[in-house]
C-alpha cells in the first residue's frame, strides 16, 4: 500500500498518522458511498476519505461515467431547477443552466500559483505562501459540502492510453460540474481502470462554497459571492477551487490542470502546454499540414479551428483537432506533435451563427449544455449574433423577460455551450490519435483595432517568439474586470502560465535545441477597425485566404516582401477568388503605421520592465533592434 506521499496532500489542519489513514469503509464514518467495494486504489480512497472528513458531505458518489449516471444527475438538476430541458424537437437532449450574476467568468484576481518559491510563480501570477494558503483554504473547506453530495470524478486529459495523456481526479459538490466533465474529458470507470493502483494523478478539489444547514433550501446556482479561490500547488500537483461553479473555475481539468499545472510539467519535462487550437489544412492536391494557433480568450480560436473555406477556395479543407488547448511534444525524430487533451468544447456562444461558424452550429444541434444564453418562447436558445433579427421576446440569461429594445443583452457575453468534440462535422481523422498530429506552424494573434497588420512572418524563431510574447489584446468578457483595454497577453497564456513567465519565454527560446525542424511562426490580427469602428477584414471563413498564404510559405512556394516586421504578403500573393476585396482595402488591413509601431515597440519595453530578472536577454536585444529600425523609418 502506498502511503508515501499522502502527507503532501493533507491539509495542515488535518494531518493524521499513516496508521490512521489506513482504509476503513467510509460508510462507517457516516458517509454513504455508492461503489466503495469497486474502488481498489487505496491511495485514492484515502485521499477521498480525507477530503470527506474535511468537507463533511452527506453522501459520496464515485462517478462511473455511464449514461444512466449522467441522466440521473440531469433529472435531479431539472427537478431542482438548475437545468431546464430545451424543446426536444428543436434542440434534442439539450439543457440550459443560468448562473448567478456574480459567477459568470474566470476570476483572474482570485487565481493563485502557490509554488514553494515566489519567484517560481513569477511577476504575472498571484502568489501566496503555500502553508498560509493551506490555512486559509483549510478554514473555508471545513464543512463546506455540508448538506451536499460529494462526487469523485476520475478523468483523463488526452486519449485513453496515449503516452502524452494524464489522469486527474476531481472531487466536487457540483452535479453541474460532473455532467460538464463527462463531455469535456474522458471520464469514469475506464479512466479509473487505467489508473490502477497508481498514485500518479492530479488531485483536484472543488466546492461551490455554499454548505446547506439542516432544512436550508438550495438555490439553482450555488456559489459563494464573498470568497473565491482558484489555487494551484505546482510542486504537489494539486488544485483547490472554492466559491465558483463556472467554466475554468470549476471544470478543473481545463485551465487549472491542462494549462497551469501542465505548463509546469512541460517546463520540467521539455514539452509545451498551450492555449492553442489545433487544425489540419488540406490543399486541393491533398497535401496536409497541421497548425496550432494561440489567441486570447474569446478571440476566435473556436471559429478558426472549425473554419469552412469560402467560395473560391472550396477545394481546400480544414479539419479540427482542438479548439482551446494543445499539449505539444517532440517525438523521437524531433518532430513536434500535438494532442488536444480535451474531449469537448466549452465554446463562446455569442457571435456563433450559421454565417460565422456553421460547423459549431451543427455541433451544438443536439446533446448540448448551454450556460447563460437566452431562452425562446418555443424552448430553444438564442444569443446575440445568432440571427440578424432578434426574436421579439425572450427570457434572458438572468431569467428575466427580454425584448430587443430593453437595453440589456439577452445572453451574457461569456455565455457558453458544452458539447462533445465527436459531434463536430469537421472533426479531424486523427483527433483521437494517441501519437498526436505533426505541427508545421504556430500562429499567434490578439484583438487589436489598430497597429498589428493582418499577417506577418517574423524573420526567425527568436524574433517569432518575441512577437508571440508581446502580443497585446483588448480584454474580453471571458475574464472579469474591464473589457476592451489592451493588455499584453504572451502566447495568450497570461492567465494560464503556471510558472514564471520569463522562464516560460526561455523554454520557448530553447525549443530549437529539441526539434529537428522548427515550425514556422506567424502573427495575425483579424480585428483591425476603421474610423467608423467597423472591422475592416471580413474574417471567419475568409481567414482561409491568409491561412493559404501561410501554407504556401511553409512549403517555400510563395514569396513575401521583406518589411521591418519580417515577411508579409503583397496583394498579388493572396488568393482573392470569390471575394471582392480591393488593393486599397488590403493596404488598410496590412499597412505598417510607423508612428503606431514606434509606440508599440516602446510599450514592449514597458511590459518587459514589469517582469523580473528572468526575462531572456534575447528579448531586450530584439526590442532595441526594433526600436532603432522604426526610428529610422520615421
Ligand atoms: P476561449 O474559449 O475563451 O478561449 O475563446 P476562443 O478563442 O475559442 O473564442 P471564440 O472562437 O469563441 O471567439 C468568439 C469571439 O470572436 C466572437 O465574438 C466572434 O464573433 C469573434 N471572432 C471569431 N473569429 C473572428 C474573425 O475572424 N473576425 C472577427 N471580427 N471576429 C471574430
Ligand atoms: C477561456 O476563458 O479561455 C476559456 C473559458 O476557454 S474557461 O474554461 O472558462 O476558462
Ligand atoms: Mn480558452
Amino acid at each position: 500500500m502506498a502511503f508515501r506521499n499522502i502527507k503532501r496532500s493533507v491539509q495542515n489542519t488535518q494531518r493524521k498518522t499513516d496508521d490512521q489513514n489506513k482504509l476503513e469503509p467510509l460508510r462507517n464514518k457516516g458517509h454513504k458511498m455508492n461503489t466503495n467495494s469497486e474502488i481498489k486504489n487505496q491511495y485514492l480512497l484515502n485521499w477521498v476519505k480525507e477530503i470527506a472528513a474535511l468537507t463533511k458531505p452527506v453522501k459520496i458518489h464515485f462517478c462511473d461515467g455511464s449514461e444512466s449516471e449522467n441522466q440521473m444527475l440531469i433529472d435531479q438538476m431539472v427537478a431542482s431547477g438548475t437545468l431546464k430541458k430545451l424543446n426536444e424537437t428543436l434542440r434534442p437532449n439539450s439543457y440550459l443552466a443560468l448562473s448567478s450574476p456574480s459567477d459568470v467568468a474566470r476570476v483572474e484576481d482570485r487565481t493563485f500559483i502557490c509554488s514553494e518559491k515566489k519567484s517560481d510563480a513569477g511577476p504575472t501570477n498571484n502568489w501566496m505562501e503555500p502553508s498560509e494558503m493551506r490555512t486559509t483554504l483549510g478554514k473555508l473547506f471545513d464543512g463546506c459540502m455540508q448538506g451536499r453530495t460529494m462526487y469523485v470524478i476520475p478523468f483523463c486529459m488526452g486519449p485513453l492510453g496515449s503516452p502524452i495523456s494524464k489522469i486527474g481526479i476531481e472531487i466536487t459538490d457540483s452535479p453541474y460540474v460532473v455532467v460538464n466533465m463527462k463531455i469535456m474529458t474522458r471520464m469514469g470507470s475506464k479512466t479509473l481502470d487505467l489508473l490502477g493502483d497508481s498514485e500518479n494523478f492530479v488531485k483536484c478539489v472543488h466546492s461551490v462554497g455554499m454548505p446547506l444547514s439542516a432544512g436550508q433550501a438550495d438555490v439553482t446556482w450555488p456559489c459563494n459571492s464573498e470568497n473565491k479561490y482558484i489555487v494551484h500547488y505546482p510542486e504537489e500537483k494539486s488544485i483547490w477551487s472554492f466559491g465558483s461553479g463556472y467554466g475554468g473555475n470549476a471544470l478543473l481539468g481545463k485551465k487549472c490542470f491542462a494549462l497551469r499545472i501542465a505548463s509546469t510539467l512541460g517546463r520540467d519535462e521539455a514539452w509545451l502546454a498551450e492555449h492553442m487550437l489545433i487544425l489540419g489544412v488540406e490543399s486541393p492536391n491533398k497535401e496536409k499540414k497541421y497548425v496550432a494557433a494561440a489567441f486570447p480568450s474569446a478571440c476566435g480560436k473556436t471559429n478558426f479551428a472549425m473554419l469552412i473555406p469560402p467560395a473560391g477556395l472550396e477545394n481546400w479543407k480544414i479539419t479540427t483537432v482542438g479548439d482551446d488547448i494543445a499539449w505539444i511534444k517532440p517525438d523521437l525524430n524531433g518532430q513536434l506533435r500535438a494532442i488536444n487533451p480535451e474531449a469537448g468544447y466549452f465554446g463562446v456562444a455569442p457571435g456563433t451563427s450559421f454565417k460565422t461558424n456553421p460547423n459549431a452550429m451543427k455541433t451544438i444541434a443536439t446533446n448540448t449544455l448551454f450556460t447563460n444564453v437566452a431562452l425562446t418562447p418555443e424552448g430553444d436558445v438564442w444569443w446575440e449574433g445568432m440571427t440578424d433579427v432578434p426574436p421579439q421576446n425572450l427570457t434572458d440569461w438572468q431569467g428575466k423577460s427580454w425584448t430587443p429594445d430593453c437595453g440589456r443583452t439577452a445572453a451574457h457575453p461569456n455565455a457558453r455551450f458544452t458539447v462533445a468534440a465527436s459531434q463536430c462535422p469537421s472533426a479531424d481523422i486523427d483527433m483521437e490519435n494517441p501519437a498526436g498530429v505533426p505541427i508545421s506552424a504556430f500562429i499567434f494573434g490578439g484583438r487589436r483595432a489598430d497597429t498589428i497588420p493582418l499577417v506577418f512572418q517574423p524573420k526567425d524563431w527568436n524574433t517569432g517568439v518575441y512577437f508571440a510574447a508581446t502580443v497585446g489584446s483588448e480584454t474580453t468578457a471571458a475574464a472579469t474586470g474591464a473589457v476592451g483595454v489592451v493588455r499584453r497577453d504572451p502566447m495568450a497564456m497570461l492567465p494560464f502560465c503556471g510558472y514564471n513567465i520569463g522562464d516560460y519565454f526561455k523554454h520557448w527560446l530553447k525549443m530549437p535545441n529539441r526539434t529537428a525542424k522548427n515550425p514556422d511562426i506567424f502573427i495575425v490580427n483579424w480585428f483591425r477597425k476603421n474610423e467608423a469602428g467597423k472591422f475592416m477584414w471580413p474574417g471567419y471563413g475568409e481567414n482561409m485566404r491568409v491561412l493559404k498564404w501561410m501554407f504556401e510559405r511553409m512549403e517555400n512556394k510563395t514569396a513575401g516582401i521583406e518589411t521591418p516586421l519580417g515577411q508579409m504578403p503583397q496583394y498579388k500573393d493572396i488568393d482573392w477568388k470569390g471575394l471582392d476585396f480591393t488593393n486599397e482595402q488590403f493596404n488598410a488591413v496590412m499597412n505598417i503605421n510607423t508612428e503606431q509601431w514606434t509606440k508599440e515597440i516602446i510599450s514592449h519595453k514597458t511590459f518587459f520592465q514589469t517582469l523580473d530578472q528572468s526575462l531572456p536577454i534575447e528579448f531586450m536585444n530584439i526590442q532595441e533592434k526594433n526600436q532603432v529600425a522604426f526610428a529610422q523609418l520615421n
